[in-house]
């Protein structure tokens, strides 16, 4: 299975621009899955709940519709970030679209920052099967509590979906502990590009089972990359004859709440 990523700098606003411009550089690829930064469509530093409102799509909307055609027309599974309305509420989501015209939603759980002025925060982590491979997703900051992958790899998830908006240093690296911990696949896509005085860090990644680094990004630079993987390596959890790093997990002494 070919993995990959499209990092690019959307503009702030433009929906039509950003979506078109996702779309040709996923044209280059061949690749059977696609991750887009978080919030493609939209950019990210909004100013007021107005603009999130105006921006906000429901997901049978616009921007979910044309990708999931898109899906179709190259055969890939696609997963973006979107600025999702419910209702009254809205949501930082992530949209996985997949060729055969299924639409998985996820709501980010972890919200960053001054996204907790403008979005409610999701509640469920959860996985999905496509051509044999079990998937999650998680959204950029989630990568900071151990519990967002290890709840997906507990779920059996084979390879996590990871559309990002990465300003902190941090995650690119966080990620070799967090593939290691739970022996998965990640796919990190990231954004480039200063928007409103914000700094983004590129340097998307795939990493594999172990910490493997198998591809890191450029800071500065629209691409799109991808890279063969095999998922049945994320079902070998073992480290030794003796230890295996979900079986060997004892709940009893973490006193979780
Ligand atoms: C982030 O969660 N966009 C840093």
């Amino acid at each position: 299975m070919r993995v990959g990523y499209v990092q690019f700098k959307p503009k702030f606003g433009d929906k039509e621009y950003n979506t078109k411009r996702m779309m040709e550089l996923a044209s280059t690829l061949d690749a059977d899955v696609i991750v887009f930064p978080e919030l493609a469509n939209t950019g990210y530093v909004f100013k007021t709940q107005e603009e999130v409102n105006d921006l906000a799509e429901t997901a049978e909307g616009p921007t979910v519709m044309a990708m999931k055609d898109f899906a179709k027309e190259k055969g890939s599974l696609l997963t973006f970030g979107f600025a999702e309305r419910d209702g009254d509420s809205v949501y930082n989501s992530a949209a996985t679209v997949t060729p055969e015209g299924n639409v998985y939603i996820y709501r980010k759980v972890h919200l960053f920052n001054r996204e907790k002025l403008f979005f409610e925060s999701g509640s469920e982590f959860f996985t999905f099967e496509w051509r044999g491979v079990t998937f999650g997703m998680m959204i950029c900051f989630d990568w900071m509590f151990p519990e967002s992958m290890r709840t997906l790899a507990l779920m059996g998830a084979q390879v996590i979906l990871h559309p990002a908006n990465l300003v902190l240093p941090y995650c690119q690296n966080a990620m070799v502990t967090r593939c290691l911990e739970n022996m998965v696949f990640e796919v990190t896509a990231n954004r480039i590009g200063t928007e409103r005085g914000l700094k983004f860090t590129g340097m998307s990644q795939i990493t594999a089972p172990r910490g493997v680094i198998l591809h890191r990004g450029t800071k500065t630079t629209e691409e799109a990359v991808a890279v063969e993987i095999n998922p049945d390596l994320a079902q070998n959890k073992k480290i030794n004859d003796f230890n295996d790093v979900l079986a060997d997990r004892n709940p009893r002494a973490y006193r979780l709440g």
